[in-house]
């Protein structure tokens, strides 16, 4: 058995919906995958967090058969789950899970797929989890970093420059938020309008993060399409926001499909000042929540000892 860690992605980075995200280094996916001789994809929960562990059911094996299919194999797999993102937090649990299955058996079979192929087999467990195939949190789960999907067919995966003392704050309320619900509340059309603002964030994003201009990241880090509507599910939104913005945070939005909320601001030290600022709000709605403070994983996923 060989051991990987697949990190937690925030995805959509307000204004590049469904094709930006950025890696997190914690917290993070950890299994165990194993080659089998019983010619099955096993998966095991040694997680503590509940996982549906039916084939049909599992983004691990989707992901993995779509992979094997690929090759036309029919070798056994065995993936035990030691550590696990929670189920609809918005940073990208299921990604994480897809991931670390196919990385782990790239790893055990010699690395017949690269990076790209891979985030084509994950994308099969996202389809499963959320209806959609997105790879805006798979790309930068595996590339690590800050990456754009250009082009979804053919997929066009670009990874993003971004400035070394980049921080991001996650504020994760307890209540389940699942992708396929909070994207049928979305609109199907938007107004040209709107797409101008948009399209212009998002490459002001791009071109901010790649010159290390913090202005122009915060300058850019709006959405005025799906942020509208899904924080009606989000308690405390506004208030997190808020509060982030008077703290220092250059920008703060939904994190993929939510409920999770993230800030990003300039080193670790202001992160962890947003943190405390934002610990008293679901303290005060009587909501569970948990506070993560990274720096952008540079590496994605990796074997770990
Ligand atoms: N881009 C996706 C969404 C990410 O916002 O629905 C969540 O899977």
């Amino acid at each position: 058995m060989i051991k990987v860690f697949a990190p937690a992605t925030v995805a959509n980075l307000a204004c590049g919906f469904d094709v930006l995200g950025l890696a997190l280094n914690e917290p993070g996916d950890i299994v165990e995958v194993g080659l089998n001789d019983k010619g099955i994809i096993e998966v095991l929960n040694e997680s503590g967090v509940a996982l549906p562990l039916e084939p049909e059911n599992n983004v691990t094996t989707v992901a993995i058969q779509a992979m094997l299919d690929t090759m036309k194999s029919k070798q056994g797999v065995s993936v035990v789950f030691k550590q696990k993102i929670h189920l609809g937090s918005g940073i990208g649990s299921s990604a994480a899970s897809s991931v670390a299955g196919v990385y782990g058996l790239n790893e055990l079979l010699g690395r017949p797929f690269n990076k790209t192929e891979l985030v084509t087999f994950a994308m099969e467990g996202e389809k499963l989890a959320s209806g959609s195939a997105h790879a805006d949190n798979i790309a930068p789960a595996i590339f690590g970093g800050v990456t754009l999907v250009r082009g979804y067919n053919p997929l066009d995966i670009v990874e993003i420059s971004y400035p070394e003392d980049l921080a991001c704050v996650i504020v994760f309320p307890q209540i389940e938020v699942k992708t396929k619900d909070s994207r049928s509340i979305l609109p199907k059309e938007i107004p040209l309008k709107e797409a101008i603002k948009q399209w212009g964030n998002l490459a002001g994003l791009v071109a901010g993060l790649m010159k290390g201009d913090y202005k122009l990241i915060g300058n850019s880090l709006h959405d005025g399409i799906v942020e509208p509507v899904r924080s009606m599910l989000i308690p405390g939104f506004y208030d997190v926001k808020e509060t982030a913005m008077k703290a220092g945070a250059l920008g703060c939005s939904i994190s993929g499909a939510g409920p999770s909320i993230f800030s990003l601001c300039q080193g670790l030290e202001k992160a962890a000042e947003i943190a405390e600022k934002l610990r008293p709000i679901y303290k005060n709605l009587n909501i569970d929540f948990e506070l993560y403070v990274s720096k952008i994983n540079n590496q994605g996923t990796k074997i770990i000892p």
